[in-house]
């Protein structure tokens, strides 16, 4: 089979200024998971590398640079799965672990469950020496400003996508075994409520793999995905026989009609065909085709 990998660094309306960053960020990641595919590693292992690459990256909403809850600190959610098994592994709300699809890992090798949160995240990453940062190490001078600006301010979803952002960031591949994974990690909503999750970490939301069907990574507005199950959909019609690029627009376009959502995904079929599809104004990503990288930031 020849392996497949595509990553993605948020779907919104990326300033002009930041895109040659997000498209240096999803290209580095890409690159990444792409050499532990060639080197025939798994597609566990490749999405997971991808992913911590990311959330190591500043520019993105996940790990260090991620958005700010209303208290002005980062709480972070992360998930994995694995297409073979369809075990998931998932952390929502941790506060001082720089990689959490790292603890996410740990939870799907480590543990019966799929998602730890709170005292118990805590306790597995101690437990499989995952470092803890101080939080404050996770804060970048960006995020405390947009913080300020929104500090006080209602804001709505429409603001989020047109002008504040949403930079989540994923991975879905496909390895030579055909066994396929999937991987998503946020901060989730700027200024969002303390203890609010998202949809990242909640399997069949943020990320869902079966090697029978595809695996899907998602970005957007968190309440809105979890209302469609939007990974679980796309992967629903990639089983219907939809080729990736129609199973996501299909998934995301019901989102809008049902419940206004904004958002995108990637996903690698069974079969290698990938996908890439978003309602924002922008999507950056990247994959690997005939051993090219292929990056940009998609306009609709
Ligand atoms: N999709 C990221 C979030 O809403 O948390």
């Amino acid at each position: 089979m020849e392996p497949r990998i595509v990553v993605h660094g948020g779907a919104w309306n990326i300033p002009k200024e930041l895109e040659r960053d997000h498209i240096n960020g999803v290209e580095k990641a890409v690159s990444i998971g792409w050499d532990i595919l060639s080197n025939g590693g798994s597609a566990l292992e490749a999405v997971e590398a991808s992913v911590e690459y990311m959330e190591n990256d500043p520019t993105f909403d996940a790990g260090v640079g991620a958005f700010l809850n209303e208290e002005g600190f980062v709480e972070l959610d992360a998930i994995i799965m694995d297409g073979k098994t369809l075990k998931a592994g998932a952390v929502a709300g941790v506060r001082n672990i720089k990689n959490p699809i790292k603890l996410a890992k740990i939870v799907l090798e480590k543990t019966e469950h799929i998602l730890v949160v709170a005292e118990g995240a805590l306790r597995l990453a101690r437990k499989f020496n995952i470092p803890e940062v101080d939080p404050k190490e996770l804060i970048v001078e960006r995020e405390l400003k947009r913080y300020m600006e929104l500090k006080n301010k209602k804001f709505s979803v429409t603001d989020f996508f047109e002008n504040k952002g949403f930079g989540t960031v994923g991975a879905v591949a496909l390895d030579k075994n055909g066994n396929l994974a999937a991987a998503t990690s946020t901060g989730g909503t700027p200024n969002k409520m303390v203890g609010r999750v998202g949809d990242t970490p909640l399997i069949g939301c943020g990320a869902y793999a079966d090697n029978n069907f595809g695996a899907v990574s998602t970005t957007g507005h968190g309440e809105s995905i979890m209302k469609v199950l939007l990974a679980k959909r796309i992967v629903d019609n990639l089983s219907r026989g939809l080729v990736a690029n129609k199973a996501i627009k299909e998934a995301v376009d019901y989102m809008f009609e049902r419940v206004n959502g904004r958002g995108g995904a990637i996903a690698i079929s069974k079969n290698g065909d990938i996908g890439v599809y978003h309602n924002t104004p922008k999507m950056a990503f990247a994959y690997v085709l005939d051993g090219k990288i292929i990056s940009g930031i998609k306009v609709p």
